[in-house]
């Protein structure tokens, strides 16, 4: 997640079990590019131990073949292409999200891109632009290449967050393309990843926000998946999260300030799995000192009361 899950995330997570696979933030391409050092060093210096996908995201095919083939011949188990930013400056451009609008641009995308990557070739989309119903022409278009996986985020690009993930449409994609199929979308406990995997049929669960707001989730679905107890972090252990959260992701040159505005995007995903979310987001958004900040924490997390709703 762009500016979200870098490599001092990572080393975080890693610490909480962490997940099986991890995807880079994506790499923009385009006819003069370069891959972002500040990304790159995710794989170079990958913290994780477990295998990491580079992902890119662009429309330029000349660029986008030079920059997979520079790309593969880092550290990386597959290169992944992005078609499903929402952000109206990417799909504006025709990236991300905004091919979705033009399936034979993706298909010469991903002809090309197949041609020129000898490791693994994974995509990730959505299921449309402006309708779910697009997923019907969009699937041909996967199933022609010869993809190695493929995460499919349930919802179309209009639908950016909004409630609601079209589960059923990754079943089917998962039914019907002749390689493995990852759900995502809202999967922000163990009990919903199984219920998800189960539903779609899906070989993986690939997990966003989720991971930001809860990082026991990977051990959490790995207990329910084993059917042993799974644990369930308290208001306290959350604050110590807060806490670790704050330490990782400091940056030689932020001051508290500017350091708290980026962690502020951190704190909205993890206020919104709260039983009373709005509270701590009013205290938090407000915060402008560590004092401040671990003052919020304990304010509304000091006690021995499961953290989560989920
Ligand atoms: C702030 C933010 C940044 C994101 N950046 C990326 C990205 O770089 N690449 C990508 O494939 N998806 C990105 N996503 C989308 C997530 O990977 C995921 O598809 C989406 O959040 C839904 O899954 P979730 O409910 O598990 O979060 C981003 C999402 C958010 C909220």
């Amino acid at each position: 997640m762009q500016a979200i899950t870098d490599l001092p995330f990572w080393r975080l997570i890693t610490a909480y079990g962490g997940a099986d696979l991890y995807v880079t933030e994506y790499f923009r391409v385009h006819s003069v590019s370069r891959l972002n050092k500040g990304i790159l060093r995710s794989i170079t210096e990958n913290p994780t131990g477990r295998p990491v996908i580079g992902q890119l995201i662009g429309n330029d095919i000349p660029a986008l073949v030079r920059s997979a083939q520079e790309l593969q011949r880092h550290p990386v188990a597959a290169v992944d292409l992005n078609l499903g930013c929402p952000a109206p400056v990417v799909y504006r451009k025709c990236a991300g999200g905004g091919l979705l609008r033009t399936p034979d641009r993706i298909d010469a995308i991903l002809g090309a891109l197949r041609a020129a990557i000898t490791i693994p070739f994974t995509v990730k989309t959505r299921v449309g632009f402006d309708s779910p119903r697009e997923f019907e022409q969009l699937l041909p278009v996967f199933a022609r290449h010869d993809l190695d996986m493929l995460a499919v985020h349930g919802r179309t690009v209009k639908e950016v967050l909004r409630p609601g993930v079209h589960y059923g449409l990754i079943a089917q994609a998962a039914a019907t393309l002749p390689y493995p199929v990852l759900a995502n979308g809202d999967i922000d406990s163990a009990a919903q990843a199984l219920k998800v995997w189960r539903q779609t049929g899906a070989k993986g669960l690939m997990i966003g926000r989720g991971a930001v707001r809860n990082p026991w989730i990977f051990n959490q679905i790995r207990q329910a998946l084993r059917e042993v107890p799974v644990f369930h972090p308290t208001g306290r252990d959350l604050i110590n999260y807060l806490e670790r959260l704050y330490e990782a992701l400091w940056q030689p040159g932020f001051n508290e300030r500017s350091h708290l505005q980026m962690l502020k995007k951190h704190l909205n995903f993890v206020g919104q799995g709260l039983p009373d979310p709005e509270p701590f987001l009013h205290d938090m958004r407000r915060v402008s000192t560590r004092v401040d900040f671990q003052a919020a924490a304990r304010r509304h997390l000091d006690h021995d009361r499961p953290a989560f709703t989920g």
